[in-house]
């Protein structure tokens, strides 16, 4: 099923690329971009619930609910709403590979 970012990118679109992985696929967010806005605008969920495996996209975002934790590939959690973008960075959203990745 193919999902529609949620986000739509206006502004900055000559901004230096930063290229990253959405579960496995290499996406390309831009120069200052948070976590949060590259994987939304690839994107038309930021993760899916552990609990119930609903699609999530953060709250607050502004750091404060704890919503929008993303899991990177290798284990760790960042905020994704308060956390910038880096060149490289893996990230793993989707349960079943949030599963793997947890168990590895
Ligand atoms: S969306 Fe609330 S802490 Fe990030």
């Amino acid at each position: 099923m193919s999902m529609h970012a949620q986000f739509r990118r206006r502004y900055r679109l000559d901004e230096t690329p930063v290229h990253f992985t959405l579960n496995g696929v290499l996406e390309t967010g831009r120069r200052g971009d948070t976590v949060l806005t590259a994987i939304l605008s690839v994107s038309g969920r930021l993760r899916q619930s552990e609990f119930t495996g609903e699609d999530r996209a953060g709250f607050c975002l502004i750091g404060a609910c704890q919503d929008c934790y993303v899991m990177m590939a290798d284990g760790r959690r960042v905020r994704a709403c308060s956390t910038a973008l880096e060149p490289g960075m893996a990230f793993t959203t989707d349960l079943g590979a949030m599963a793997e990745v947890a168990h590895e």
